[in-house]
């Protein structure tokens, strides 16, 4: 989706919204098409619309109005991207190329009016490469959205904002694609190609390079696929100094659950089991687009597990690159073994002073949050109130969960140092217990269990079903309200 800014009202497309709080339509609403508001019942409730067709100067006007409620309450940014997202979701196939939002006496902000348009163009966004025989009238007809009458400032705040955009969209492309495309040499390749020229440093460890590392956890998953693993580092240095802080994603480009396999039922939704690397990887597109102030390292741990001869059988034990020991109880627990690996060789290579890692990591967090929060698990109480915070201003929400030595000690293994699976219940908080195994004494450190936020089959305010792009907004925001404050 195109954003332009328009100086003039001349020239404007026939289409033209408003975004509207509850109460009386804006000063210069036709009477009759306010009348007939009125007679839809339409009240600027949160997501309604209505559509006037009137007389325009040159034929035919489209007027939409979007309700965006109560603008005075604290949740005024999710509720301007409920109106952009279903104004934009409403003419997104309607046959109209362009969409004018007026801001002209709207009351709006600079920043609200650039968070309306992220959400325009975050809602607009679909993935549509493999739709070869698609209708006209099913195809995307709207191209451009026309910033109207922008309050003083939007412009600034929408080079920052396109920056989100993007690395929102670059992680749900990466999301979408199957996993015959995107593997963890193609998943590399392509962050090269997008990264190219933004400044982002990128070092890739193959499997030669990290079995003299000692990754033995996450060798051990690769191990069954012909798809060979890559470790991916990508560094923005926008700023020198201090430890850097480091985002770690778990990226298993397919998870069938190895030898442990997974029911055929909905198998394929385990192509976005690589959300979380996918999550890190549009962060650092959207830091180095916006020249972020702070200096982030974001690795990915990108593997396949599959079933096959040489895949790890359960009752194996593997060895850490730090040197611990692991009975593999369930191959389908594979994104710990991944991490550990990654999260071990990200402290001794960068001496990282915070750490949040992003993981698709348990179907239980699922059961525990549904769609509208990640899990959160942290080891330092100001770093769970930062991230708490930021999801809270963006929309990325976090729901905190429990960690303790009561929870510990679930994965202690009578042959190894520990196994990779607890009893049945508690699933995500000793998933959680693991990777806190790999964690240095000093390091800040958060892991957020998105397995229920990452794919979601309902359209929402921002994205329409399927990859949402989660944890890219969040990181963002991290980085501006606590690492550039
Ligand atoms: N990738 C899955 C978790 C998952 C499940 C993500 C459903 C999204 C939707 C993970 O690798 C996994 O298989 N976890 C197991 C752990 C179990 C074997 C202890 C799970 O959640 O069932
Ligand atoms: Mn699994
Ligand atoms: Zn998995």
């Amino acid at each position: 989706m195109n954003i332009v800014f328009a100086p003039s009202r001349t020239d404007l497309p026939r289409l033209v919204g408003r975004i509207v709080g509850e109460g009386p339509l804006p000063e210069g609403t036709p009477a009759l098409v306010a009348e007939a508001a009125a007679a839809a019942r339409f009240a600027g409730k949160p997501g309604q619309t209505f559509e006037a067709f009137v007389a325009g100067q040159a034929g035919l006007s489209r007027l939409a109005f979007a309700g965006a409620g109560d603008l005075s309450a604290a949740g005024r940014r999710a509720a301007l991207e409920r109106a952009a997202g279903a104004l934009v979701a409403k003419y997104l196939t309607s046959g109209e190329e362009a969409l004018a939002i007026d801001f002209a006496d709207s009351g709006l902000s600079a920043q609200d009016a650039a968070a309306v348009l992220l959400a325009a163009r975050l809602r607009s966004w679909q993935y549509l490469v493999y739709r070869t025989r698609l209708k006209d009238e099913q195809k995307p007809s709207l191209k451009t959205i026309v910033a109207l009458s922008a309050p003083e400032g939007t412009e600034s705040v929408w080079d920052i904002e396109s920056a989100v955009a993007e690395g929102v969209e670059f992680t749900r492309e990466l999301v979408t694609e199957p996993a015959n495309v995107i593997y963890p040499e193609s998943f590399v390749a392509r962050c090269q190609e997008r990264l190219a020229g933004t400044g982002v440093e990128i070092v890739v460890l193959d499997e030669k390079q990290m079995a003299e590392l000692g990754m033995g956890a996450l060798l051990g998953v690769a191990q069954g696929s012909v798809k060979t693993p890559r470790l991916l580092a990508m560094r923005w240095k926008g700023k020198a100094g201090a430890r850097p802080t480091a985002f770690v994603g778990k990226g298993v480009c397919f998870d069938t659950g190895g030898i442990s396999i997974k029911p055929a039922a909905g198998m394929e939704d385990m192509k976005w089991d690589m959300g979380g690397a996918a999550a890190v990887a549009g962060t650092m597109l959207t830091l180095a687009r916006r020249k972020a102030e702070a200096d982030v390292i974001g690795v990915c741990g990108l593997v396949e597990n599959m079933p096959d001869g040489n895949a790890q059988r359960p009752g194996d034990v593997v060895t850490s690159m730090n040197g611990q020991t692991i009975e593999v109880i369930n191959t389908d627990a594979e994104g710990r073994l991944v991490l550990c690996d990654a999260l071990t060789w990200v402290q001794k290579e960068y001496q990282p002073a915070t750490i949040v890692d992003l993981a698709t990591l348990t179907g239980a967090i699922i059961i525990s949050l549904g769609h509208e929060h990640a899990g959160m698990f942290a080891n330092d109480d100001l770093l769970a109130s930062q991230l708490d915070a930021a999801g809270k201003a963006c929309g990325d929400t976090l729901w905190r969960m429990p960690i303790g030595p009561a929870y510990d000690k679930l994965i202690d293994s009578p042959i190894a140092d520990m196994k990779n699976v607890g009893p049945r219940y508690g699933g995500s908080i000793t998933a959680a217990q693991f990777l806190a195994r790999f964690i240095d004494k000093g390091v800040a450190w958060a892991h957020l269990d998105i397995a229920g936020t990452v794919w979601i089959d309902k359209a929402g305010a921002t994205h329409d079903k399927g990859a949402t792009g989660f944890g890219v907004r969040l990181l963002d925001r991290y980085v501006r309200d606590v690492l550039e404050a």
